[in-house]
């Protein structure tokens, strides 16, 4: 963060000084709202949740070192006093988002806004210090804590921007306004919320509506290859740079296809040259991923060269997105419990066909939340996919919707004990640990709510007589 003094800082927020000696005293940053982060110069957002109250800690923090509390009541220790402190969170991060004229990049979309942001951050950093969303901190407080990270040196700011409904992503770019925006995909992510697609599109589009025109810088990278964000062209007046593998996009992939380890290769075709990519991450989703943060580098005035080095190398930031762990007794896991919708489930079932080539596959799925009316269908056309891919063994974990899952692939003509129905986490523990032979490839997934993650957690615990090496 940069250095600002508290009278500076309650300027900004409209708030009122209290228990502050010395009102010129610096905040050097960080600004974080977790009590155990403050540190000498930090600044500490006191939150009143369900539970717990952040203006309980205040003295703590201010014994730690921190500069002030910015908060909804006097503490008895240096606090900055404002009746929203969200608002003033949001108010601190746009001031100082203005100040540091730092490149800012925004993205949304319904599945791998975190995996893409991931390969824009390991591309764009070769080129100058980048500062990125940590993990998935993409709503109203994480987006202005993590711009409030960036300092003098930042050159790009690059943020994940997520809604659960219409006007969120509005709001998060009047707090951090972008000059690249790009929307990846509008799929079934929280369709439930939202009402519906078309609900999402509007959502996910403001942050396009938001962009400056063109002659002013604005760009929006849009994804060619989906119908609802190509369309999202006529709601901008910024440059539109579409990517994908359709013939219109100008950042595109040509001879797409997985190696038999399941990571995508292909070239990479940019405005100003060619290059090719063989990804370290697993399934073909992320060559879409892949081509948008292409697009964004390429914008940025990265080669072609360059950015298909980047991605090559790049490798996954954060955690149980298709994690690939190989047990000693040669049983792949392939750990992408972090979410599930019907997109990242198709996805994920393609990627363990391809890695589990002359092996036994297992996929170990549970419940994709919050699909509303389509989640009957959703599941019903997950179990038959399974099928049709020719998985050897479908296990469906949990309540109604795994078994809707497993009669899908039922219906579709798996018969026996190639697809079975367990009621919780550790009976699919269980058969596994009976059932597994060395060479077996394994995944795991489902939506966040269910935690299936113990389920590949256990799976390593079970194998590890040796280092369990992972990839
Ligand atoms: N382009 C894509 N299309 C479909 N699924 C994808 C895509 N990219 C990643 N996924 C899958 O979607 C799931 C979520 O990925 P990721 O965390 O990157 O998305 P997100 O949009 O950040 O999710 P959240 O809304 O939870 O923040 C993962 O299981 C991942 O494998
Ligand atoms: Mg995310």
């Amino acid at each position: 963060m940069i250095t600002l003094s508290l009278a500076e800082i309650a300027e900004v927020v409209g708030g009122r000084m209290h228990d502050i000696p010395d009102a010129s005293a610096q905040v050097t940053g960080p600004v974080v709202r977790d009590s155990r982060e403050a540190g000498p110069g930090s600044l500490f957002v006191a939150f009143v949740g369900e539970r717990v109250d952040g203006h309980d800690f205040a003295s703590a923090v201010v014994e730690a070192g921190a500069a002030a509390v910015l908060g909804s009541r006097p503490v008895g220790v240096p606090a900055i006093v404002v009746d929203d402190v969200q608002a003033a969170l949001g108010a601190l991060a746009r001031h100082v988002v203005r100040r540091l004229g730092t490149t800012l990049v925004a993205l949304t979309g319904s599945a791998g806004k975190t995996s893409t942001k991931d390969l824009i951050a390991q591309v764009l950093r070769r080129m100058a210090p980048t500062v990125f969303t940590p993990g998935s901190m993409n709503n109203e407080v994480g987006l202005p804590l993590t711009a409030l990270t960036a300092t003098e040196e930042t050159k790009f700011l690059v943020l994940e921007m997520g809604a659960r409904g219409i006007g969120h992503i509005r709001y998060l770019c009047e707090l951090t306004p972008p000059k690249v925006g790009l929307v990846l995909n509008v799929g079934s992510a929280h369709i439930g919320e939202f009402g519906g697609r078309d609900q999402i599109a509007q959502a996910k589009g403001e942050l396009v509506e938001a962009l400056l025109p063109a002659e002013e810088g604005g760009t929006a990278i849009l994804n060619a290859d989906d119908a609802l964000v190509r369309a999202m062209a006529s709601r901008t007046k910024a440059k539109v740079i579409l990517f994908g593998e359709s013939d219109e996009a100008d950042v595109r992939a040509e001879n797409v296809r997985l190696t038999d380890s399941g990571q995508p290769s292909f070239r990479l075709h940019t405005p100003s040259g060619a290059s090719d990519v063989t990804m370290r991450l697993y399934g073909e989703h992320h060559v879409s991923n892949a081509l948008a943060a292409a697009a964004v580098a390429h914008e940025l005035g990265m080669s072609a060269d360059e950015i298909a080095t980047a991605l090559s190398e790049a490798g996954s930031l954060s955690r149980w997105r298709m994690e690939v762990t190989e047990r000693p007794d040669g049983v792949t896991v392939v750990n992408d419990a972090y979410n599930a919708n019907p997109e990242s489930m198709k996805a994920a079932l393609r990627a363990l066909v391809a890695m589990g080539k002359g092996r036994r596959t297992w996929a170990v799925l549970g419940k994709m939340a919050e699909l509303g009316d389509e989640a009957l269908a959703e599941h019903d056309a997950v179990g038959r996919l399974a099928v049709r891919l020719n998985v050897s063994k479908l296990v469906a974990v949990g309540g109604r919707e795994a078994r809707w899952l497993q009669l899908g692939a039922y219906n579709e003509g798996s018969w026996g004990e190639e697809s079975v129905h367990v009621s919780d986490a550790q009976a699919a523990v269980d058969l596994l640990r009976s059932e597994l032979r060395p060479g077996d490839v394994v995944l795991v997934k489902a939506s966040r709510s269910v935690g299936l993650e113990s389920v590949a957690s256990a799976l390593l615990e079970t194998g590890a007589e040796g280092e369990v090496a992972a990839r």
